[in-house]
């Protein structure tokens, strides 16, 4: 795999991408996030061309603009490879900033648990949940663990996804929670996508602790700082929420993070109104995640500060949760993101065609809401904004070409069809 990268590496192409039905989410005046009214616009040319040059995006425009430039001869571009997209529409690449997308083994047996009655707290309660991935993924090594997010990661970019955010949190131990941020460490090395790493020892309590606060102890003052000396996360999370951690906890290990320059982007109100939005708020995450309980007071907190409300409503549709109120936040008007949560327990998916679909289905966001939601939101959401989740010049290529479609709301619309044909990320034809 190494070897493969090098070889990408010394051999980029230059690529032309000509008759595109649809060139969407093209910014001339690129911008952070969209939010309110903002967010149901989307910027789209028609009868368009794009331009790749090394691992960035060149140049774009309406393919008339292309036909009368002297470079351009019909038949014989100078590009090295041409990609004739007529019929079909070209997308930034997704940026999905919330996963947990390494794990040792999947959790289908709690699946089959909860169709037959059980709820996901009982489940957690029994030793399953996050405790139960803790104890499968302390007995794993790190090149099983690093083997099969690979295929994960691939998956993921050959449904669209070419920037992604994976989280620590089912190690719960100094050694195994490093052990998962060196593994993503090595993901960030040999794939394409581009990947952020966060670091959430503060997942869940270990059973093996009667007094929480040693476990709280031992985030503060060992897995932080060791995190923070190997340079292994982007990013601090915690599960502020009913039955996981509290605010009081929150805001202490979330201070310890930025002492160590981990900027917080944190799970919050997904169970209850668990005070994580005010927490998240008071500490200007970049991000608070979830939100499935989010009121008047939370939204106006958002309002007046820089953090990204991002929604993930694969989670609901999974545990059959109530959906976060999208629709009242965004016409208050916030921006939010949107995210997939690929995990074992709570989201086993990380297609965010789908969470696309589910955004418009369930959460009454309309197409173009749910696409800025998904890519530029995203982006700002792991502070990639400036270089993923647009189609805008000086970007990083990753695009991907659909196949033929009607409009760009049949990818929302045609839930469950598989409508994404070639994916390009970092300049290069990946599926
Ligand atoms: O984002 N909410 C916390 N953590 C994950 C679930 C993890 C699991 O069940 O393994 C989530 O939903
Ligand atoms: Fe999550």
């Amino acid at each position: 795999m190494h070897q493969l990268r090098k070889t990408y590496l010394y051999n980029k192409l230059n690529l032309l991408i000509k008759n595109i039905k649809g060139l969407v989410q093209v910014e001339d005046k690129p911008v952070s996030w969209l939010g309110g009214a903002d967010m149901k616009k989307l910027n789209v040319i028609e009868n368009a061309y794009l331009v790749i040059k090394d691992n960035k995006i060149e140049d774009f425009g309406k393919m008339d603009d292309l036909k009368s430039d002297p470079e351009y001869s019909g038949r014989n571009p100078k590009s090295k490879i041409v990609i004739d997209a007529a019929g079909k529409f070209v997308f930034p690449c997704f940026v999905d900033s919330h996963t947990h997308l390494v794990y040792a083994t999947s959790r289908e047996d709690e699946f089959v648990d909860r169709i037959n009655g059980l709820s996901y707290e009982e489940i957690a309660r029994k030793g399953g949940g996050i405790l139960n991935s803790a104890k499968r993924l302390q007995k794993t090594s790190e090149d099983e663990l690093f083997e099969s997010a690979l295929i994960r990661v691939n998956e993921i970019m050959s449904l669209g996804t070419g920037a992604v955010e994976i989280k620590s949190g089912y190690g719960l131990t100094l050694e195994d929670e490093i052990k998962m941020l060196r593994v993503i460490k090595r993901l960030k090395e040999t794939s394409p996508v581009t990947i952020k790493a966060t670091f959430l020892g503060a997942h869940a309590i270990p059973i093996s602790y009667s007094d929480r606060k040693d476990y709280i102890d031992l985030i503060v003052e060992k897995m932080i700082p060791k995190v923070a000396e190997e340079k292994l996360a982007d990013y601090c999370d915690v599960f502020c929420d009913r039955g996981f951690f509290t605010p009081e906890e929150t805001d202490r290990i979330l201070e310890q993070g930025l002492k160590y320059g981990l900027k917080p982007k944190i799970h919050a109100n997904e169970l209850d109104y668990s005070g994580g939005i005010q927490c998240g708020v008071a500490h200007n995450a970049l991000s608070v995640d979830h939100l499935e309980y989010t009121g008047d007071e939370e939204i106006e907190l958002l309002l007046n500060s820089e953090t990204m409300p991002t929604l993930l409503p694969g989670t609901a549709f999974f545990l059959g949760l109530n959906y976060p109120p999208a629709r009242k936040m965004i016409d208050a008007g916030l921006p939010v993101a949107l995210a997939s949560d690929y995990n074992p327990g709570s989201s086993p998916s990380g297609n965010m065609p789908f969470i696309l679909s589910l955004a418009c289905i369930k959460l009454k966001m309309t197409p173009e809401e749910a696409i800025n939601a998904a890519t530029i939101n995203g982006a700002y959401a792991l502070g990639l904004e400036k270089s993923h989740g647009s189609i805008a010049k000086g970007k990083a290529a990753n695009v991907f070409i659909t196949r033929e479609m009607p409009s760009y709301a049949f990818l929302p619309y045609a839930f469950g069809s598989s409508l994404i044909e070639t994916v390009i990320v970092d300049g290069e034809i990946r599926t």
